[in-house]
């Protein structure tokens, strides 16, 4: 058996972790060849339920499973981590405001960024998943600065499937026929999915787009709001969609993204499309070499532009917030 890969999952026990965790044993999340030894890292209240996750773990029998180990200290949880997924994190509650969160969130993302620069493998690859997801990678990826900040990235795979999804139903073609739709900004509701530059079953995207009442009042709205009826709709944010997305967007990461297609990652900007150099920003990407790189020379419209820079603008205040607060 290959040496196992270390995969460190933090908020193991929640709603996301319990999505996750099997998939991930199962040889979904780097191939169907690679053993995974799973680090779960939850608070000392999320011990407990992890350990019930871990034996029902044991109870698959998964072949690619070499172990389980529970900790409640990032330092020890990040030991070794060749892959880390961050999705514990500090949900809004109420009377918060978006300083608040931002400032709780601190208190973890700070920490475990310092436990990964301290401790992780030297391949590290990081997903936070857990929200605020973009500037929660911010602060961990500042906080680790012996890792190179393309290890950190942020996940916006599930805007980038939930809009795979809107095009295909609109269009009337299978999902797997809609190739190229982009996610831009932030994942909050001012993200912006781009249609413009998709391949719907060999026609341009852009045809749909021509239709402003679907592209403003229902695609761009459904998807960028979607987390939000979800909430609505389950009492309980998503789940087993965000734990899909996480595992899409480390395998692609590892194992590299389709030819002729491209997929959606928040990562950290170098300045392309005038996306301020530093920010954890979504773009469009593809995998080469088990690197993120934005996807270039695309045409970006006013109607586009204003609707990025909408959406980077609150990248850059929530930034400017986390640095106020001495978190970066
Ligand atoms: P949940 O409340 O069910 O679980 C969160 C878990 O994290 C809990 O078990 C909690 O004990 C644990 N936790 C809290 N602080 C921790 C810490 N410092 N270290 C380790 N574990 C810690 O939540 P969930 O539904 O699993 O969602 C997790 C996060 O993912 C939320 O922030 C949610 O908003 C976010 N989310 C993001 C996306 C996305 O697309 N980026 C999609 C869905 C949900
Ligand atoms: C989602 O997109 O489903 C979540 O980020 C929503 C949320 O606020 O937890």
């Amino acid at each position: 058996m290959t040496t196992p890969v270390n995969v460190t999952v933090t908020g193991a026990a929640g709603q996301i972790g319990y999505a996750l965790l099997f998939r991930i044993a199962a040889g979904q999340l780097l191939g169907p060849d690679v053993p995974v030894r799973l680090r779960l890292l939850e608070i000392p209240q999320g011990v407990k339920a992890a350990e019930g996750t871990a034996m029902e773990l044991d109870d698959c029998a998964f072949p690619l499973l070499a172990g389980i180990d529970i900790f409640d200290d990032p330092r020890a949880g990040f030991e070794g981590a060749n892959v880390g997924l961050l999705v514990g994190a500090r949900p809004r509650g109420p009377g918060m405001e978006r300083g608040d969160l931002l400032e709780a969130n601190g208190g973890i993302f700070k920490p475990q960024g310092e436990a990964i620069n301290a401790g992780a493998a030297d391949d590290i690859r990081v997903l936070v998943v857990g929200n605020p997801a973009n500037t929660n990678a911010l602060i961990a990826a500042s906080n680790a600065p012996d890792v190179p900040k393309d290890r950190f990235t942020a996940m916006t795979r599930l805007d980038h499937n939930r809009a795979l999804t809107q095009v295909a139903k609109r269009a009337g073609v299978p999902v797997s026929e809609v190739r190229k739709v982009s996610i831009w900004g932030n994942h909050s509701a001012t993200q912006y999915p781009d249609v413009f530059h998709a391949d719907v079953a060999g026609r341009p995207g852009a045809e749909l787009a021509a239709d402003q009442a679907w592209l403003t009042g229902e695609f761009i709205p459904t998807v960028a709001k979607r987390g939000a009826a979800i909430i609505d709709a389950r009492g309980a944010s998503s789940a087993a969609s965000a734990a899909n997305a996480a595992i899409d967007h480390v395998f692609d990461w590892v194992n590299g993204t389709p030819e002729g297609d491209w997929t959606s990652a928040g990562i950290v900007s170098d300045g392309s499309y005038g996306v301020p150099e530093g920010l954890m920003a979504s773009f469009p990407v593809v995998s080469r070499g088990g690197a993120w790189e934005i996807v270039q020379g695309l045409e970006i419209s006013d109607f586009s532009r204003e609707r990025i820079d909408a959406s980077v603008a609150e990248l850059v205040e929530e930034r400017d917030a986390v640095r106020g607060l001495g978190l970066i």
